[in-house]
């Protein structure tokens, strides 16, 4: 059986985009309340109490967006400095990223993932579905892509940038954002549509498979195998020569449920299984703040553990994962 030992923590589940994929302008969502998150102190304890016991030694924060969430940083250095953390890392949407990045790397993170739909202003702004301009008269895209430089400059490495391939959106833009990958160690992943969130935009036209998007990257430069650190389901090639690489993340052909080594625990102390499945799915703040001991929580951890793959595979079996699910990325955590 797979070793699971990648804890996807989602910090907040609110956003400050729109993205069309993810949680489009008009959707009706129930933010959870204040009350409701598990405070940085209670997300401590539940690392160092029941999931490092268990085996867990690779953690992501993401949201929503991550960067909404106060305490941020300490909570950072809290979860870096101990000794069992071999790898933290954080994925956002990089707006809120150029003013924090260097407190970030102080405080001990040193990867990061930023999704970058689009190089141009008015497809991003499309994407993201926001005003177009910010306070200080910047466009959105903008923000983002200081925030992409301060990263790099800063030190992060690797540093990723994800693109969503949405048909008759952003699919023109495939050879340009993978040529960022040229020049600077950066990591452009490529990942598949997938009907969370807007199913209509996804009934629409569809997703675009990883194999078609390498093929246009192979025709234009050509392309090997490559590596990178990380987690998560990608796929590495790189362009010959290049300093970065490409990542292909392929939810939609192909599936990597038998390879998953993770589970996510959402902000408001809801540990799930499965990105698609919810069986199983554990309430640790209720039982946190009721006083369960932490040798009982370890105890539903392991089960929950030892059934998981079977959890697994039952969304997809059961068609679903073409069909609707009623959370979206940023509730469930990207
Ligand atoms: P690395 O550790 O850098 O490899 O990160 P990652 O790819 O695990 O993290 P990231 O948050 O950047 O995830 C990128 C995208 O991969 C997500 O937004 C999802 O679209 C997809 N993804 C991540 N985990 C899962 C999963 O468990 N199941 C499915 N179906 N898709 C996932
Ligand atoms: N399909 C694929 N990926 C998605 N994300 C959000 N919604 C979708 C979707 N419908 C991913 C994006 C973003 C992360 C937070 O979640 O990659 O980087
Ligand atoms: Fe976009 Fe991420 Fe926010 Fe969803 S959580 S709207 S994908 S920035």
């Amino acid at each position: 059986m797979n070793q699971v030992d990648y804890l996807r923590i989602s910090l907040i589940d609110r956003c400050n985009f729109r993205c069309q994929y993810c949680m489009p302008e008009g959707t009706e969502l129930d933010y959870i309340l204040k009350q409701n998150l598990l405070t940085n102190q209670e997300l401590l304890t539940l690392i160092q109490e029941v999931f490092i016991p268990v085996g867990f030694t690779r953690f992501r924060l993401t949201g929503g967006e991550p960067l909404l969430r106060p305490g941020l940083v300490e909570l950072v250095e809290a979860m870096a400095s101990l000794p069992e953390t071999q790898d933290i890392s954080m994925t956002t949407n990089g707006f809120l990223l150029a003013p924090v990045a260097q407190n970030l790397y102080n405080a001990g993170l040193r990867r990061i993932n930023i999704s970058l739909d689009s190089l141009d202003s008015d497809t991003f702004n499309q994407i993201i579905g926001n005003k177009k301009i910010d306070h200080r008269g910047r466009s959105q895209w903008q923000n983002v892509w200081d925030g992409i430089q301060t990263a790099y400059q800063v030190g992060f490495d690797p540093l990723k940038l994800n693109v969503v391939v949405i048909p008759g959106i952003n699919d023109c833009e495939i050879l340009d954002l993978a040529a960022l990958t040229i020049h600077k160690k950066w990591h452009v992943r490529f990942i598949e549509f997938m009907p969370i969130g807007n199913s209509e935009l996804f009934t629409g036209k569809g997703w675009i498979a990883s194999a078609e998007i390498r093929q246009q990257i192979r025709d234009r430069w050509g392309l090997t195998e490559a590596e990178v650190c990380g987690n998560g389901p990608a796929d590495i090639f790189k362009i010959p020569g290049a300093q970065g690489t490409l990542g292909f993340i392929s939810q939609m052909s192909e599936c990597f449920c038998d390879k998953c080594n993770r589970v996510r625990l959402s902000a408001d102390g809801w540990l799930r299984p499965c990105l698609l499945n919810e069986t199983g799915q554990i309430d640790l703040k209720t039982a946190l703040r009721q006083g369960v001991s932490m040798t009982t929580l370890r105890e539903q951890l392991q089960e929950l553990l030892t059934v998981k793959s079977e959890i697994n595979f039952k969304q997809r079996y059961s068609g679903t994962t073409t069909g609707n699910y009623s959370r979206t990325m940023s509730q469930i955590g990207g």
